[in-house]
């Protein structure tokens, strides 16, 4: 068994959101609420993004936009969860981020989801709601 985290590209655009559309929290309100432009948009110029291959197939994706600071997706596959890959993508998704000298993010996420407590747990600080309710949290990567 391999696992690899790596720079995502516009060609693993099919994949990540195959990933996308298999969480059982933060779910899409329609599959096509956003489009495979928009990963191949944010992994190229205008974001950063990374994916974690188990055994060469992408199990879980991170990508952030550089002009808004924000962190657009950050998504394992239920199958894959619990065993540090959300933790990996999001340290090199800061990385990746700190290299294209940003200093904070920022997020969104649905209340009283997994991903809630696990944005608590690695130092993100709640900071107001969001207009859809959810969750605003913010982080220093500096
Ligand atoms: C949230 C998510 C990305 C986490 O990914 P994961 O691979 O399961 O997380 P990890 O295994 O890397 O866990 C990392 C750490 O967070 C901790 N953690 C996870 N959930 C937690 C919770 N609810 N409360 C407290 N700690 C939590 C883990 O214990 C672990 O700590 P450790 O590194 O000290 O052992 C994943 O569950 C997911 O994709 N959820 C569905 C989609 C989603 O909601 N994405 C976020 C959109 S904003």
């Amino acid at each position: 068994m391999t696992v690899v985290v790596r720079n995502a590209s516009a060609k693993d655009a099919v994949a990540m959101h195959a990933v996308r559309t298999r969480v059982k929290e933060n779910v899409l309100s329609h599959p096509d609420a956003i489009a495979l432009a928009d990963y191949e948009r944010l992994t190229g110029q205008e974001g950063e993004g990374v994916v974690c291959e188990h055994d060469g197939v992408i199990v879980g994706f991170a990508i952030a936009e550089v002009a808004t600071a924000n962190v657009w997706a950050l998504f394992v596959d239920p199958a894959h969860e619990r065993k540090g890959i959300g933790r990996a993508l999001q340290d090199a998704l800061f990385k990746a981020m700190k290299r294209r000298g940003l200093a904070s993010l920022w997020l969104t996420t649905e209340r009283g989801t997994r991903a809630e407590g696990f944005y608590r747990a690695s130092g993100w600080v709640e900071c107001e709601n969001a207009s859809s309710g959810d969750a605003r949290f913010e982080r220093s990567i500096g």
